[in-house]
């Protein structure tokens, strides 16, 4: 096995997340005798810095002649006053609609270990395991016209969906939901938006092809308490580009810190994978980091892109091995008030974990 991996750091904690991602990588690589090749490559402010523009067609040139994308987090304090394709954001979005991926899975689940950082009651969270489907590459993100007037006194921006758009997400949520739980739940405004009534149309269209996966439709509002409230009672959650991800941010109240969450965009020429957070400026270069959901990005790169199920499987069993052994930052300190080890501590204990799986796996085969 052969892949190709542009890693993207960026700014902030990005760099020391994607670190122990690649680390974790590495480690399979090593120890399963496969090859993976990794390159190096700036976006964000790194790269506005470096060479003046947020995505230098260097790295696009990387990203795209690669198998897969894994990134860290863009954006820095120091870029915050900038507007549109001067910001660092601005590079994250167009190397996204470059790879093309258009539905970005981010799952979320309740880890036991960690049961007590959620500032939800464990009762509450217990067995909660979702996957949000997100609509990326359209909506208001990208739709036109979009402008801050010249005088700065008025602003637009276009929410805009092409069923086309509406329907090949919802694909990908209905396949996914088929090898969950099967069952659906589309969140919109339909009651108000226009674009969230083609939405649930096409959903609902989509559906009858599944007629072994439950859809049922929420209005965001509502479904925005309900995510907090009964977490457990949803299986696929499908939803377009903006509520995707003011929604997703939400949901790592249940797995108790957003570094923990994960992502996978798919769907496109080049998958790309990066964890749910942003830079934290608040905490970078302090070795605080929490890398989980850099970790298990790379543990969805091997699934989505190479079909290493196993090895996949062998990284996130190792996460909740690390998470039982009390290891975590201080972001998952939790009413338990465990001590922190760094980010670094943290990706040693998973390679060292994935290894001992790995190896463990393999001498059972060799008998
Ligand atoms: P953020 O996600 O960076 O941080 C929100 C809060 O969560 C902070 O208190 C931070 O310390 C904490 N946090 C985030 N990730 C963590 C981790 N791995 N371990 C421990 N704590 C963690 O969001 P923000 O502060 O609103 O945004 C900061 C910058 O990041 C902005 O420029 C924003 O545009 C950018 N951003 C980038 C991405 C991305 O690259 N995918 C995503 C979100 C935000
Ligand atoms: C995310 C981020 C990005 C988004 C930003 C940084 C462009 O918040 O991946 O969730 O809004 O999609
Ligand atoms: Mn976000």
């Amino acid at each position: 096995m052969k892949l190709r991996i542009t890693v993207l750091p960026g700014d902030g904690i990005g760099p020391e997340v994607t670190k122990q991602a690649v680390a974790v990588l590495q480690t399979v690589s090593d120890v399963c005798g496969y090859e993976f090749r990794f390159e190096h490559h700036r976006i964000g402010g790194a790269a506005i810095e470096a060479d003046g523009t947020p995505l230098p067609e260097k790295s696009l040139a990387s990203c795209l002649e690669s198998d897969a994308v894994l990134l860290g987090a863009v954006g820095a304090r120091k870029f915050d006053g900038l507007t549109g394709e001067k910001r660092p954001e601005a590079g994250l979005l167009a190397l996204r609609q470059a790879l093309g991926g258009f539905a970005n899975l981010r799952p979320v689940k309740a880890y036991e270990a960690v049961a007590d950082c959620s500032p939800l009651r464990e009762d509450v969270t217990r067995g909660a395991d979702i996957l949000i489907v997100r609509e990326l590459l359209g909506g208001l993100y990208f739709g036109e016209p979009r402008e801050l007037a010249e005088d700065g006194h008025s602003a637009h921006n276009t929410m805009r969906y092409h069923r086309d758009e509406v329907e090949r997400v919802s694909h990908i949520a209905f396949q996914e939901a088929r090898r969950r739980r099967r069952k659906v739940t589309s969140v919109d405004k339909a009651n108000v938006l226009e674009t969230s009534q083609l939405w649930r149309r096409t959903v609902t269209e989509v559906a009858k092809q599944y007629p072994d996966v439950q859809l049922e439709h929420a209005y965001v509002d509502s479904f925005a308490m309900q995510l907090v409230t009964t977490p457990a009672r949803y299986d696929v959650v499908l939803t377009e580009n903006l509520f995707g991800d003011i929604l997703s941010d939400e949901a790592a109240v249940i797995s108790g810190s957003l570094g923990m969450l994960a992502s996978a965009s798919v769907g496109g020429k080049v998958e790309l994978y990066e964890p749910v957070h942003g830079s934290a400026p608040d905490i970078a270069g302090q070795g605080m980091a929490n890398p989980f959901g850099a970790i298990q990005s790379a543990a969805m790169l091997l699934r989505y892109t190479a079909g290493l199920y196993h090895e996949s499987d062998k990284i996130l069993q190792a996460v909740d091995r690390t998470l039982s052994r009390g290891l975590v930052t201080p972001d998952l300190s939790g009413r338990r008030n465990r001590p922190a080890v760094t980010t670094e501590a943290i990706g040693q204990a998973v390679v060292e974990s994935v290894t001992d799986l790995l190896q463990m796996q393999m001498a059972y085969h060799a008998v």
